[in-house]
């Protein structure tokens, strides 16, 4: 099996649209349309969900008309959250066919084909011309893959000078101690690769890309899940769909390794020299 395999093995399960439109609208009022925020519990694959992208777009100074990538966009919930708040044209591209697929039925159902598109393939090699985007983003997915050079090298090709890259990635923490598996993003080590906030400095820098800004959201991971567990009771219609069987384990594991420090959530936004 090779690596990509392993990852889109990880990630796919077969119906994915139809289990969360079923349930999304199982819990809404008779008639209701299904809004973006309807989907967000579900489609939102990153620490904080729609919350945590609700904070980070905006820093990203995404405008109408823009042409934007989402590089790994999953099933394409920050790709129409980002298409419907800020009125630019999104076009995410991820490994997981299945998570296509899903996108696609998830941007129909809402109404928003024409300004999200999706596309299947890896990011280290992706089918569009130099230049070819005005900004890009990019949320939990550079911790499966391993090299974070190459990943963003292919970004600053197909970004136009001057152009913002915003990142939102879980990255190694200095904590000592097994960093535990299973969590959301991998079964086991074979397919995490952490690099440490110097690793993506140099990695950014060696691809052409100034920082401009960066932050260490650790505190806010915890909060967050604090939260979380607060609220108790069921889980809302929301990321379990998504990730399915595990889910409550690889949650546990990923708070376990979040409260040792071995990981944390980072923002960096960055220009493209
Ligand atoms: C944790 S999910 C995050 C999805 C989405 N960005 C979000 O925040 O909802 C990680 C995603 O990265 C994708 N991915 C992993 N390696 C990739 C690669 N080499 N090229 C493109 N996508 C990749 C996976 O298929 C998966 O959809």
């Amino acid at each position: 099996m090779s690596d990509d395999e392993g990852i889109t093995g990880h990630y796919a399960r077969a119906g994915i649209a139809q289990t969360i439109l079923t349930a999304v609208r199982a819990s809404l009022p008779e008639g209701r349309e299904i809004s973006v925020a309807d989907l967000a519990p579900a489609d939102e694959f990153h620490i904080g969900g729609i919350e945590a992208t609700r904070r980070f777009v905006p820093g990203l100074a995404l405008k109408p008309g823009m042409r934007v990538l989402d590089i790994g966009c999953g099933i394409g919930g920050t790709a129409r959250f980002v298409a419907a708040e800020t009125g630019a044209e999104v076009t995410g591209i991820d490994l997981t066919a299945e998570f296509i697929a899903a996108a696609d039925a998830l941007s129909s159902s809402l109404g928003l084909t024409a300004r999200t598109h999706f596309h299947c393939g890896s990011a280290l090699d992706m089918p569009f011309g130099d230049a070819s985007f005005d900004g890009a983003f990019s949320l939990h997915v550079a911790m499966n893959i391993a090299d974070k050079g190459a990943l963003y090298r292919e970004a600053a090709r197909v970004l136009r000078p001057g152009a913002v890259l915003g990142i939102y990635d879980v990255l190694a923490g200095p904590g000592e101690g097994t960093f535990v598996f299973p969590v959301p993003w991998a079964a086991g080590p074979q397919a995490s690769w952490l690099a440490t906030p110097g690793e993506m400095r140099a990695a950014l820098d060696g691809a052409g890309f100034d920082i401009l800004e960066e932050e260490d959201l650790y505190a806010y991971a915890l909060e967050f899940f604090a939260r979380a567990a607060a609220r108790g009771g069921p889980p809302p219609v929301g990321l379990h769909l998504l990730i399915g069987e595990g889910f409550a384990e690889r949650i546990a594991n990923l708070r376990t390794n979040l409260a040792a420090r071995r990981c944390g959530p980072w923002k960096f936004v960055c220009r493209r020299r």
